[in-house]
């Protein structure tokens, strides 16, 4: 394995900024660790929000165990789907699109058939990576699985700046951490893949942390001690790494508390600075919108959590309105712009 998939990414996106014709995009992986957190949901509806502030928006399920974004968009059995890519039907990822409604919002589906890719080869995962990279959007988001499969992490840590949703249980916050702290250990791995000493101390440390604190931050010092370059290298890397936390289905102020509480708790032990950029609140309007197989911000604009969704796009993630055609924190003028979407839904 000789370059990490965050190098490849890198050396992807120097490749563009010299090309000068491709525009930079945003690639959003979204995850979560446990299962249920509310990841599709939040893709799906971030996804739109993001189309009616007037971007290029591109959907990706990567979920390969329970692919199910596309029920968002009433797709029952979506014609082409990214296990056609995979599986080498098509040859672009860019074949497997599917339009939604929205002009400005894509789709790549997932497929059920894809439960025995869940260990994708390292460059199957390069490929995609590539194809993602090349198409035509302002944001690319991935729905990402539960759980901390390689293909999983791999996915999240291509990006520094994922989304992690979560919800207010203590369930949800054990499987983020868990998540968080295998997503260091793999960028750090892949980081120093090819320098033995530097790797096989990692290892040391990971198989030995669960009977000392097991702090990155010790391991950071140590990486220094064994390797001063590599040190700083790995500093930096930790320094860039913001992933973006979102709390979902929050029924109690005190649960916002709590989240706080939790981004401190990674910052201590994880050395990993996790931007916290808003809640969502628990909504039956959510079930309802999934019952009639559309996003809430296009089937109910109005509702607490899609006002709640608004708000982490223009505070939490201070997302510009291209279109200006919403005043700063309006999120009625948002609902009316989505009603008027509705209408081709
Ligand atoms: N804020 C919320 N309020 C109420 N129900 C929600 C909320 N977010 C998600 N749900 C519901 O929780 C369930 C799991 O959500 P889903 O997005 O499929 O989770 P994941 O993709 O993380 O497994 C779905 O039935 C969804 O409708
Ligand atoms: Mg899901």
């Amino acid at each position: 394995m000789s370059t990490s998939l965050v190098t490849e990414q890198q050396s992807i996106l120097d490749t563009i900024v010299l090309d000068g014709n491709v525009p930079s995009k945003a690639i959003w992986p979204i995850a979560g660790g446990k299962g249920g957190t509310g990841k599709s949901t939040l893709t799906a509806n971030i996804g739109v929000g993001l189309s009616l502030l007037g971007y290029k928006v591109i959907l990706v399920d990567c979920d390969l165990g329970g692919a199910d974004l596309h029920l968002f968009f009433d797709q029952i059995a979506p014609a082409r789907s990214l296990s056609h890519f995979l599986t080498k039907e098509t040859a672009t990822l860019k074949e497997v699109l599917l339009p939604t409604p929205s002009e400005n919002l894509k789709l790549v589906c997932g497929g059920n058939e894809m439960i025995g890719l869940a260990n994708l080869p390292y460059m199957v995962k390069k490929k995609l990576l590539r194809h993602i990279m090349a198409l035509d959007a302002d944001f690319v988001l991935i729905d990402l699985g539960a759980g901390t499969t390689f293909n999983t992490l791999d996915f999240f840590t291509l990006s520094d700046d994922g989304l992690i949703v979560c919800t207010p249980e203590p369930h949800a916050r054990v499987d983020a951490y868990g998540f968080i702290k295998n997503t260091v250990y793999r960028k750090l791995q892949r980081q120093f893949a090819k320098n033995a000493l530097v790797k096989s101390t990692i290892e040391e440390f990971a198989r030995k942390s669960g009977r000392k604190s097991g702090r990155i931050s010790e391991l950071l010092e140590l990486l220094t001690q064994t390797d001063p370059h590599a040190g700083e290298v790995a500093k930096a890397l930790m320094a860039n790494y913001r992933p973006r936390l979102i709390l979902n289905r929050v029924r109690y102020k005190r649960q916002i508390e709590e989240a706080h509480r939790f981004v401190a708790l990674v910052k201590e032990y994880l050395s990993t600075e996790m931007d916290y950029v808003g809640y969502v609140r628990s909504d039956m309007k959510i079930l309802d919108a999934c019952e009639r197989r559309r996003p809430l911000m296009i089937d109910n604009p109005k509702a607490p959590a899609a006002r709640d969704i608004y708000t982490i796009l223009m505070q939490g993630l201070q997302i510009p309105d291209r279109l200006h055609r919403f005043e700063a924190d309006n999120s009625r003028k948002m609902a009316e712009v989505a009603k008027m979407e509705a209408k081709y839904w």
